[in-house]
């Protein structure tokens, strides 16, 4: 029997956050992010769920012919841009829309041979300072790419740094609509956040490119959970207790001894540990669900194994359900943000390091 331990992906959630994404921005067109292999997701399972985006985004160009296997003929869009010259054959060969950051992009596709034109979203550093042209040099990386018989169209895009928090968008906004205001071309400038929290981004969006909030995280947490954007969990880990330990007042739990009961107790120990990307921060306290029941973590995660507190649910033993996050057999959720809170990071990074050990289905 395989090692008790599950990864669900529910298709019918990214759908509804899909849709729920569309709702914020009702006249954008909808980038589906799928980068980091679907935020650890898996674009294979992901692609049912999502196909009815009008296009794609991500940065492998592995990921883009993964894409175009499981038949898609629609918009993908390389976040990133090419990072070598020969790559801008494998556009022009699987018919990818590319982002240029930088000079080398430009020059790349000035040496170019190509006979299809190609279509290229030009990036503006509008104050996040990683990729993208600076305000100062972006009108004159337009013209020299509008000069350029290797492209058939430009669109303008820019991401925010702040647009989960309380700076906000509004100065990177006004930058970007200052420079690009008079430029011909289609607009892309909102991440979840942006597209969630603010109007204005979305109203200047034709395309909208949402990631986090696909996969059920909120994307400001902690000011707005999952729940209240209306966003559904998309993956679920669970793992069953596989050894059920009666303590005694004043016993400890795991490695560093790190939790000691305060009265007898039950503990479950369950089949899931930092091997299956389970964070090994995680602090005595961060929730957990048994047989669907809430209830906490004790003790120390290790490699292949975590302590739970059978407290609350008396009736589980040998076998019962942990949820570590998602949804657990009886409808209740535990949010990714709530865990990624306790291990002080973000849903992102959960679900980006689900282990590769960690067999995986997609639920109906
Ligand atoms: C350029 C770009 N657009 C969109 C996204 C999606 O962002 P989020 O997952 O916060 O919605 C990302 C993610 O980092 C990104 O780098």
């Amino acid at each position: 029997m395989p090692r008790p331990i599950l990864a669900t992906i529910h298709p019918a959630a990214l759908q509804h956050n899909l849709a729920r994404n569309r709702l914020a921005a009702p006249d954008a067109k909808v980038w589906a992010v799928v980068k980091a292999n679907a935020y650890g997701h898996g674009i294979e399972r992901v692609f049912e769920g999502l196909r009815s985006a009008d296009g794609f985004a991500l940065l492998d160009l592995d990921e883009a012919r993964r894409v175009r296997e499981l038949g898609w003929r629609g918009p993908i869009l390389l976040l990133e841009g090419v990072f070598e010259a020969r790559d801008l054959e494998l556009c022009s060969r699987l018919d990818l829309w590319h982002t240029v950051h930088c000079e080398e992009q430009i020059d790349m596709l000035a040496a170019c041979k190509t006979h299809v034109g190609h279509r290229v979203f030009l990036k503006m550093n509008s104050g996040m300072n990683r990729l993208g042209f600076t305000p100062a040099c972006y009108r004159s990386a337009w013209a020299r790419l509008n000069a350029l018989p290797q492209v058939d169209e430009i669109s303008l895009m820019t991401h925010f740094s702040d647009a989960d928090g309380g700076q906000g968008i509004a100065a990177q906004m006004a930058c970007f609509s200052e420079v690009t205001r008079d430029l011909p071309g289609e607009r892309s400038l909102s991440n979840s956040a942006a597209s969630l929290r603010h109007a204005d981004a979305v109203r200047a969006s034709d395309w909208i490119r949402p990631g986090i909030s696909l996969y059920g995280s909120s994307p400001d947490h902690p000011e707005h959970w999952a729940s209240e954007w209306g966003l559904w969990p998309t993956m679920t880990l669970a793992a069953k207790i596989i050894a059920v330990r009666d303590i005694a007042a004043g016993a400890s739990v795991g490695y560093g001894s790190r939790f000691v009961a305060d009265a007898p107790m039950r503990l479950g120990v369950v089949a899931c540990g930092y091997a299956d990307g389970y964070p090994r921060v995680c602090p005595n306290g961060t929730p957990v669900l048994v047989a669907g029941v809430r209830s906490r973590l004790v003790g120390r995660v290790s490699m292949d194994m975590v302590t739970v507190d059978l407290t609350p649910v008396p009736e589980a033993g040998m076998g019962s359900e942990v949820t570590l996050w998602g949804r657990a057999t009886n409808g209740a959720v535990l949010g990714i943000d709530e865990v990624a809170q306790a291990a002080g990071t973000l849903g992102y990074e959960l679900m980006c390091a689900l282990a590769q050990r960690v067999p995986v289905q997609v639920a109906d």
